[in-house]
């Protein structure tokens, strides 16, 4: 085993078992750009403030970016038993340039360096997540605009309620979508804030210039405590927490997916391309996509949870614990990356069946309470109009019928407030064209929201 960084103080090597347990390199490897990245603004602002040589600058600069390249192009592993990437690219980098490979941590601690390294690499990761999102609300808004006159059942207690058209269900999802996105942006904001300088806990006796570092990393301001530096993870729990937030609503989305799927409920049909077979019942297509999909939020919540159970019972500062912050994290960007193609493909590539979804929103008296508004537009009180348009269900439900098929004569023995003009009054298309306040499902109030949400960025 290699000479320990640590070892001064140290009598004897340390145990095989506990290099292993202690090593976060299998996982923290990942962040080698950030890591060095990190570096190489340290590297220069020690330069600027004349705490390193001009030629010490340079090595460890390009001794850094030959590292860089050497690790992206593959030359170089990460088969060591250094104890993680910070110590890692540090040992490689004494190795090729010598003393002032050993100068570059000056003023610097591994604590705030992990902990910009992990701001760092979230912040890259959720950029391509946010563009996914993106790409899943995109697709929405235009399967809503293709469906604003699809209409179907809309659903309360998972109960037949009141009609509503496909685009007005789907816009429900794109309206989580965009608080998602903006939880995202607001958790960003956070993590743009560098904690170097910090050092171990106490910041440091040399003095850097920890502005000029935030500026070369594109980040927005420092720490403004230096405990709170190294001991913050809040960023990882808020991502991670938009991440469990946004996972719940697309597992709600294919818990309605499935459901639709079925034959029982028959209103979409999800293409071959995005659904699967079974390996005994060839009669079978399965909705797998969305399933994993419900089945991995599971999992998100799991890395969330995880996060803050690690976190609770930390006293200040760094704790050793928070090493495995990094693979909760890692998890959940992983997920989410994982999830939403397929996902978007699978409802981009989704057919709805038009008559099945009019028919079904059709059967459950899903226009009963335009019944009961019709009599209300009559004069009739809404509570006693609500009575005799109940007592109209109950009667088509003994004879299996709709309350459109109920004849004029029956009706008026029902109320004598009834005219001919209620059948157009409770038609489907009429109900949900009736619904035309900000936010209800008429296809004009529908298209109005979809052009603002088209232009959501
Ligand atoms: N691998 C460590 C982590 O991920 C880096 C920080 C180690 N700091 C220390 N004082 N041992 O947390």
């Amino acid at each position: 085993m290699a000479k320990l960084m640590w070892s001064g103080r140290f009598k004897k090597q340390l145990d095989s078992t506990v290099n292993d347990f202690n090593s976060s390199l299998p996982f923290d490897s990942r962040m080698f750009a950030e890591d060095i990245n990190g570096s190489v603004a340290h590297c220069h602002m020690l330069f600027k403030q004349g705490i390193i040589s001009e030629s010490d600058a340079e090595l460890i600069e390009n001794g850094l970016a030959g590292i860089l390249s050497d690790i992206e192009n593959g030359k170089l592993t990460f088969e060591s038993d250094a104890e993680d990437i910070h110590m890692y690219i540090e040992e490689e980098l004494t190795k090729r340039i010598g003393d002032a490979g050993k100068r570059l941590h000056t003023g610097r601690s591994r604590n705030d360096q992990v902990a910009l390294d992990q701001r760092l690499y979230s912040i890259n990761r959720i950029k391509g997540i946010r563009t996914m999102i993106l790409n899943l609300h995109h697709t929405l808004v235009g399967r809503a605009k293709e469906n604003l006159t699809t209409y179907m059942p809309g659903y309360t207690h998972l109960q037949r309620a009141q009609p509503i058209t496909v685009a007005h269900h789907l816009s429900a999802y794109i309206s989580m979508l965009e608080r998602d996105v903006g939880r995202i942006d607001d958790a960003v904001r956070r993590a743009c804030i560098s904690p170097l300088g910090s050092g171990s806990m106490a910041g440091t006796t040399y003095p850097l210039d920890r502005e000029s570092v935030a500026m070369e990393l594109g980040l927005n301001g420092v720490t403004r405590n230096s405990m709170d530096g190294v001991a913050d993870r809040d960023f990882a729990i808020e991502l991670v927490g938009a991440l469990s937030i946004l996972m719940m609503h697309l597992s709600r989305f294919s818990e309605d997916i499935i459901l639709w799927a079925s034959q029982e409920f028959g209103f979409v049909e999800l293409d071959d391309a995005y659904s699967t077979g079974s390996s005994i019942m060839p009669q079978k297509k399965n909705p797998d996509i969305a399933e994993l999909t419900r089945g991995k939020t599971g999992r998100v919540f799991g890395d969330l949870i995880a996060l803050l159970v690690i976190m609770k019972g930390l006293p200040m500062t760094y704790n050793k614990d928070m090493q495995e912050v990094q693979e909760a994290l890692f998890d959940a960007l992983d997920t989410l990356q994982s999830v939403l193609p397929p996902f978007t493909g699978m409802v981009q590539t989704m057919k709805f069946k038009e008559q099945r979804l009019l028919d079904a929103a059709k059967g459950g008296f899903s226009n009963a309470t335009d019944l009961a508004d019709y009599l209300v537009r009559k004069g009739l009180p809404f509570r006693d109009a609500h009575e005799v348009s109940g007592k109209l269900v109950s009667y088509c439900i003994e004879r299996s019928i709709a309350l459109d098929d109920v004849d004029i004569t029956v009706l008026r023995g029902f109320s004598d407030l009834f005219e001919k003009d209620v059948y157009d009054a409770i038609a489907i298309r009429t109900c949900v064209e009736n619904r035309n306040i900000t936010g209800a499902p008429s296809p004009s109030a529908v298209e109005k929201e979809l052009k603002q949400m088209e232009k959501f960025r």
